[in-house]
């Protein structure tokens, strides 16, 4: 630990982008959140990443992509991430304090964004794991309430302790000053676990394939006319989920050219 805070000194001294920690939350031994200070006249669209990370011993950046789970309005960035134990990055920043510097780099890019997106009634967000990031920003985005009747987030995770965060954004987006109130109305949430029991269990695209998330949910399948999903999550999920879109009729959106779904891997892992 001392190691660590020796080379953040230095690096600090050396970076001037060192970003303040001013809050975390450990999930469970796999799975943390923390707070940063913003970066002074960053900007950034909400559902966007940026590169992210902390000095190695020798002063060079240790950097990855990392979602912002906070929405673009928000005076603090907040990051989602796992704990890899020997994760160049991660066996790290796990160990972070508040009050410690981590590193942010203000080049935000990604397509999960809503212009990617041609207008649509109802807005999908499908995630697997850390993959709900980006939707953190999203959730709390007043353009994805304007834009959208339906606001439906999607989560499968391994084990319940997994979903705990999803569940306290979905707490906390009830209480936002900004869309608490019309989220109430419009949003949903959708969490499955697929190795330990709970209350809903699968893989999503398997219920999206049996048509059971549409029971559950009270909604018509998905009709290119009106849904519009973004996808992010394990390679292998977003593979499965853009060959039941595409089979459906979805074209992918891109910056440049909106379309009916966008996809992005979900980064750290
Ligand atoms: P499963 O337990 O059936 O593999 P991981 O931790 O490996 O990234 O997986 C996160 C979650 O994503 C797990 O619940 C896993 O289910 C699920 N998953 C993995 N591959 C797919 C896929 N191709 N489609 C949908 N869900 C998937």
């Amino acid at each position: 630990m001392n190691v660590m805070r020796d080379s953040h000194a230095v690096a600090t001294q050396a970076m001037p982008d060192g970003q303040t920690v001013l809050s975390l939350r450990h999930w469970d031994d796999r799975l943390f959140s923390f707070r940063v200070s913003r970066p002074v006249g960053f900007r950034f669209r909400s559902g966007e990443f940026v590169m992210i990370g902390l000095p190695d011993e020798n002063g060079k950046p240790v950097l990855r992509a990392y979602s912002i789970a906070s929405p673009f309005w928000d005076e603090e960035l907040e990051f989602y991430s796992i704990k890899v134990p020997d994760g160049p990055l991660t066996s790290r920043l796990q160990k972070i304090g508040v009050g410690d510097k981590v590193i942010v780099r203000t080049k935000p890019t990604g397509t999960l964004v809503l212009d990617a997106l041609l207008p649509g009634r109802t807005l999908w967000m499908v995630s697997t794991g850390t993959g709900v990031a980006p939707f953190a920003s999203l959730m709390r985005e007043p353009e994805t309430y304007e834009k959208f009747e339906n606001v439906l987030l999607t989560q499968t995770c391994r084990n319940r302790s997994e979903l705990d965060y999803g569940a306290d954004l979905h707490r906390r987006l009830m209480d936002d000053p900004l869309v608490g109130e019309v989220a109430a109305v419009k949003f949903r949430r959708h969490a499955t676990t697929t190795r330990e029991v709970s209350e809903r269990m699968g893989r999503i695209t398997d219920l999206i394939e049996s048509g059971r998330i549409f029971d559950d949910l009270g909604m018509a399948p998905f009709d290119p006319a009106h849904d519009r999903v973004m996808i992010c999550g394990s390679m292998a999920l977003n593979r499965d989920m853009k060959r039941i879109l595409d089979a459906r009729g979805f074209t992918e959106g891109a910056n440049s050219r909106p379309g009916e779904y966008v996809v992005e891997r979900a980064f750290v892992d």
